[in-house]
């Protein structure tokens, strides 16, 4: 949940989503609970300001629909139904909830004139879009924004329904270019045959190199990682081998055509120069209206964390070593995306936040707290200061500790534990000398 000192700062920028939105022009948006947390009067508000065509199919908010359950746009002698569902169980605020999916999308699709499309926008976890497509035979596509998913080609579910995902963050756009048939039912691959074959393609050729690396590598640990791409690229061959094939079978009845790309919007891709410029306003706004930040000598920080300075006067070598590391530079990497107020970044990016007794959401963060300090992987270290001997740390963190942070998701699955590990240990020769103080 929010705190509320800090809502205004999260509504300035969900207002500056919607202007955007607005400016791009859209015909339907499922809000999340993210969004919902920022408050449903003045998330209406909004919706009424910009014309946010939000759909929300199973949100029930006193008894009443907050938004439309279905909406329906008739373009171009086509007609395409969108409905939207918030996950069961998604935190909502007071008086809000999520209901059963199926049963609620029954209810909106049912009394609906024959439509050519119907497209559901689900924010619950992607794996459960299976079973709803199965118990909801109308659902043509369903474009999820759950964690984690990114579907490329779309994924296949029951009752030729298919799955779209561009993943979250903003990172990916997903394009689906739809043909509709005339009498067509379900959707076949149109122009994706040729990508699958590159992909299969790299995939042998990658299993190739792993399997003479397998044949080269030196030690059990070597030679087991090899294996293990192995087998990981048998699995994407078959898998491949598998979607050509449905993809070259020939359909009983005429079907509708998609053709999905994923674009990556990197430097490369153009910001909206309005939207852009709102943005860096805001964002402006809100570093400058930032909290006071506290500083100052270690003591006056409360609580079982002390920061890395201290640690740092008895123990120079790791010191040394963490100083050089991106851990060490973590907070600055806030500072140069303007994202120091946000609370978003702040539990990976500053030390024991995720202790009860560290900093918590919507608190201005000590100095001697920011970065991912020594702290982050040892554990609180004040009684450890006070008597070293008395009261031991962690000597070995374990890579539990590493994945609170690179969970997968925040950091694009980039975590690989023996490669990350070799960076932060801080004596790649001797791992685990004698004297700790070295
Ligand atoms: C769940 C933990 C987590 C959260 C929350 C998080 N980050 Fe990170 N961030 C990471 C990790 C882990 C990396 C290192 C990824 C890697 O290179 O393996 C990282 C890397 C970065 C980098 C370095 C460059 C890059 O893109 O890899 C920047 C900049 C950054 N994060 C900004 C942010 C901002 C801004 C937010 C808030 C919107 C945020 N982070 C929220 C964990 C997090
Ligand atoms: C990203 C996690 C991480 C951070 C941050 C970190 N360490 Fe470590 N530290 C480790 C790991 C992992 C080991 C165990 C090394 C091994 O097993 O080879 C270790 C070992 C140690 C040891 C045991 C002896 C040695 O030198 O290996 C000391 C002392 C130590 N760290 C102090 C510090 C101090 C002081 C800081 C901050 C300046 C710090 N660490 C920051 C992960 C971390
Ligand atoms: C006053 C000096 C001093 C300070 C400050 C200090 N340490 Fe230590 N540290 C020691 C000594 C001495 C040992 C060895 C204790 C032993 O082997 O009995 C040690 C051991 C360690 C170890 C190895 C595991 C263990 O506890 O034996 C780690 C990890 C460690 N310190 C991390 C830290 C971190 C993190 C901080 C800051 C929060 C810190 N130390 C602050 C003196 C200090
Ligand atoms: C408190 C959160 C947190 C914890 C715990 C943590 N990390 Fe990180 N790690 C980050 C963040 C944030 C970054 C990105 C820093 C930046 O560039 O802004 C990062 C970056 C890294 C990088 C540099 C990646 C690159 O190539 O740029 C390595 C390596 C790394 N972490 C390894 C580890 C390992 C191994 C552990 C566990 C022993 C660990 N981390 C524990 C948050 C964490």
């Amino acid at each position: 949940m929010l705190p509320d000192d800090r809502l205004p700062q999260q509504r300035r920028k969900a207002q500056l989503q919607l202007d955007a939105f607005t400016l791009v022009g859209i015909d339907g948006m499922t809000p999340g609970d993210g969004d919902l947390a920022l408050g449903l009067d003045w998330l209406q508000a909004e919706a009424t300001r910009t014309g946010a065509p939000f759909v929300t199919s199973n949100l029930l908010c006193g008894g009443q629909t907050p938004f439309p359950p279905l909406r329906r746009i008739d373009k171009d002698g086509v007609s395409v139904a969108i409905l939207g569902i918030l996950g069961e169980g998604e935190t909502l605020p007071a008086g809000c909830e999520a209901t059963a999916p199926a049963v609620a999308l029954t209810a909106a699709l049912a009394g609906l004139d024959a439509v050519d499309l119907v497209v559901l926008l689900s924010h619950q976890d992607p794996s459960l879009d299976e079973a709803l497509a199965a118990a909801v035979p109308a659902l043509d596509l369903v474009v999820n924004a759950g964690i984690g998913a990114t579907t490329h080609p779309p994924k296949a579910l029951p009752e030729a329904a298919l799955q779209l995902a561009a993943g979250t963050r903003g990172k990916l756009l997903g394009l689906a270019r739809i043909q509709l048939q005339p009498g067509g039912q379900g959707f076949a691959s149109g122009g994706d045959l040729d990508d699958l074959e590159r992909q299969l393609a790299r995939a042998r050729g990658r299993r190739e190199k792993a399997v003479e690396d397998a044949a080269a590598a030196e030690g059990d640990a070597a030679q087991a990682r090899a294996r293990q791409r192995v087998g990981f690229y048998d699995g994407d061959i078959g898998r491949l081998e598998s979607l050509i094939a449905a993809a070259r079978t020939p359909q009983a009845a005429p079907s509708h055509l998609i053709e999905n790309e994923l674009l990556g919007l990197d430097v490369e891709v153009l910001d909206h120069a309005a939207t852009a410029a709102l943005l860096d306003a805001a964002k402006a706004e809100i570093e400058a209206a930032a909290a006071p930040v506290a500083v100052g000598p270690a003591a006056a920080l409360n609580g079982p964390f002390v920061g890395s300075q201290v640690c740092s006067g008895c123990h120079v070598g790791p010191a040394t070593q963490w100083a050089t590391t991106a851990h060490a530079r973590a907070w600055a990497s806030l500072v140069g995306q303007a994202r120091t107020q946000d609370q978003d970044c702040a539990g990976c990016h500053v030390t024991g936040a995720f202790h009860p007794e560290g900093p918590q959401a919507g608190e201005v963060v000590h100095e001697a707290l920011r970065s991912v300090g020594c702290e982050s992987c040892h554990g609180p270290g004040r009684a450890h200061v006070s008597d070293p001997a008395g009261s031991p740390l962690l000597r070995t963190p374990p890579a539990t500790a590493c994945i609170q942070c690179h969970d997968g998701v925040r950091d694009e699955g980039r975590f690989q534990l023996d490669a990350y590990m070799d960076k932060v240990r801080h004596h790649p020769t001797s791992p685990d000398p004698a004297d700790p103080a070295l």
